[in-house]
């Protein structure tokens, strides 16, 4: 029997978020990004819900060779490059677009044998997240070199915002990218989630919208279903244990939580060595048989207990609802003081993984 603990990957929603990212830059093309493993989601299961990406970002040049023998044959996008010179080789083999982002890359390229089929390459800016990317200068000294190597074929500018989730949090950034290329050739690409849906004038040639695919907001101030963001994930486990609590009763290791009231409790199959966050503190939101609730005590490798106290009849079999439709993924981050981000990416490999099939006729959401 398998552990009664089950993800749910559901195509449709993913779906609808992507043709919501379209609905909001419809000038643009549109970058799917895919990196770690499609933000915990599994690479190949996602891959029928994004057809309609005009491509797909992401980091790993294993999983970017995957694709192609899973039959991807637009465009890939490798969002830090090459790490080495072998990357860029495999970049030329498998028709990769590389970010170009340093000088040791400008090199790598620079010495790519004249008979390889050329690649496209996006010179990235720092705008200020000071992690990746040219300074002004370096930017028009590296579109100098990328156009005129023949182991290049396009030369496309691009940046990432340290702050795009915040009020006006982009201006600044977009004001030195403006400048920063001003009266440079070349296609642009800018925006994030969080600029896809509140700053427009980002959009620019290609979007690279991630955690919204995946139906968490970039936010902290609004939800995703306020954004109009369908849940992809969904991790469900079944109740285990039920008993009663006497006052003074400790639950979990470390007894974080002790009962000051006779109390029913559940434990649930699901813990941190499933993806669930060991941080998540006392009153973490769950569903139990759809009725809200909240975690007790300490989160486990395998387990974690909840209160019963609001619903009295759930015991040996319930169905825990960890995060999904009805409880937002962000808000149980929220609560254990990380983002949604994180959550999908942790999903455990031994979590089972369920995936619900796309409908004939999208737009069912
Ligand atoms: C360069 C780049 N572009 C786009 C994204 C997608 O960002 P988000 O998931 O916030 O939409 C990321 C993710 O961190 C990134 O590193």
């Amino acid at each position: 029997m398998p552990r009664p603990i089950e993800a749910t990957i559901v195509l449709d929603a993913l779906r609808h978020n992507l043709a919501l990212a379209r609905r909001r830059a419809p000038a643009s093309k549109c970058w799917a990004v895919v990196k770690a493993n499609a933000y915990g989601h599994g690479l190949e299961r996602v891959l029928p819900a994004l057809a309609a990406a005009d491509g797909l970002a992401l980091i790993e040049f294993d999983q970017a060779c995957r694709l192609r023998e899973l039959g991807w044959k637009k465009r890939i996008l490798m969002l830090e490059g090459a790490f080495d010179a072998a990357d860029t080789a495999a970049a030329h083999a498998h028709d990769l677009d590389l970010v170009v982002h340093c000088e040791e890359q400008l090199g790598w390229l620079a010495d790519v044998p004249a008979d390889r089929p050329p690649v496209n390459s996006f010179a990235k800016f720092d705008s200020g997240l000071n992690r990746l990317g040219f300074d002004s200068e370096g930017l028009r000294r590296a579109h100098a070199r990328l156009s005129s190597m023949p182991a290049v074929r396009s030369v496309a500018l691009m940046t990432h915002f340290a702050n795009a989730d915040l009020a006006d949090g982009a201006d600044e950034a977009m004001e030195l990218f403006a400048a920063a290329t001003s009266g440079l050739a070349g296609e642009r690409s800018l925006a994030n989630s969080a600029a896809v849906l509140s700053v427009p004038a980002a959009a620019r040639d290609w979007i690279r919208p991630g955690i919204m695919l995946y139906g968490g907001s970039p936010f902290a101030q609004h939800g995703a279903a306020d954004l109009g963001l369908a849940p992809t994930m969904l991790l469900r486990a079944r109740v285990l244990a039920r008993r009663v609590l006497q006052p003074g009763d400790a639950v979990g290791y470390g007894s974080l939580f002790r009962a000051s009231e006779p109390m029913p409790i559940a434990v649930v199959a699901c813990g941190y060595a499933d993806g669930y966050p060991r941080h998540a503190p006392s009153g973490t939101p769950v569903l139990v048989d759809g009725m809200p609730s909240t975690t007790l005590g300490r989160v486990a490798m395998d387990m974690m207990m909840i209160d019963l106290r609001q619903c009295p009849g759930a015991g040996v079999g319930s169905l825990v609802e960890l995060w999904g439709n009805h409880l937002p993924i962000d808000a149980v981050a929220q609560s254990a003081g990380t983002i949604g981000y994180e959550l999908m990416c942790a999903l455990a490999p031994r979590v089972a993984v369920q995936v619900e099939a796309l409908a004939a006729h999208p737009g069912a959401l």
